[in-house]
């Protein structure tokens, strides 16, 4: 695993500038992105890059059950504001709600994910692979945590209108990208890095399978970064 520690806007601008480089390399590329607070400076960043994206297949990572991409609590509606209508991609992939294990051989159809963008929970959910998910799932139908509903609390105006279920990426479908970036933000999320970082690779910390990727990139502000040493 590579690590990179910067301050938040320079790990944006690297981050940035990493996604566009594989863009420029393989322009056809299939990238999945994640929705969520840790996004906007990467995105905002992607969106000032002079780099075409018309020929990228982007998939979302996952998405909240009963929301429409119309709605702007959506995973789609963040994507599709801060990034596609930005950098004119039009080949978007989501998850169905109504046929999830689908996802996976539309990802394969467009020959597997080149990389993937991720954020992580407070409790190590990749996605919304929440802990105790096996390691061996495709995509799929997963129950919120309490940890992930109150993560997200401000997001939805309330711990109680957080959706209770959301369709992901399974773990495998994740780890099956040749390149995975993780990016975390903010102190709150220091205790969770260290166990992605160097705890046990157990179902309970989802997020620590990605030590066993060949190709994993964690970028860190210091914040995030200070219980690594
Ligand atoms: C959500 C999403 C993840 C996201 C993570 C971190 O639950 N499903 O894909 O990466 O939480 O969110 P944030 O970036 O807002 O901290």
């Amino acid at each position: 695993m590579k690590i990179i520690v910067d301050s938040k806007e320079n790990i944006a601008a690297r981050v940035s500038s990493m996604i566009s480089g594989y863009v420029a390399e393989k322009p056809a590329a299939s990238i999945a992105f994640t929705a969520g607070d840790t996004m906007h400076g990467i995105y905002a960043e992607l969106a000032n890059e002079n780099a075409d994206f018309s020929e990228c297949e982007a998939f979302n990572v996952c998405e909240y059950v009963g929301l429409d991409a119309d709605n702007e609590k959506s995973c789609a509606y963040q994507l599709n504001n801060e990034l596609y209508s930005k950098l004119g991609i039009t080949k978007i992939h989501a998850p169905s709600e109504a046929e999830p294990e689908s996802y996976d051989a539309e990802i394969e159809a467009c020959g597997g994910l080149d990389l993937v963008l991720l954020g992580i929970g407070l409790n190590g959910h990749i996605g919304f692979n929440e802990p105790a998910t096996l390691y061996d799932s495709y995509t799929h139908t997963a129950q919120l945590t309490d940890s992930t509903k109150r993560m997200k609390a401000a997001h939805f105006g309330g711990e109680d209108k957080v959706p209770s279920h959301a369709v992901t990426m399974g773990l495998k479908t994740i780890c099956s990208a040749n390149n995975v970036i993780l990016v975390a933000f903010g102190a709150e999320k220091a205790d969770i890095v260290h166990k992605l970082v160097y705890g046990k690779t157990s179902t309970y910390v989802p997020a620590a399978m990605l030590q066993m990727h060949m190709n994993m990139t964690l970028c860190l502000d210091e914040e995030a970064a200070a219980k690594l040493n």
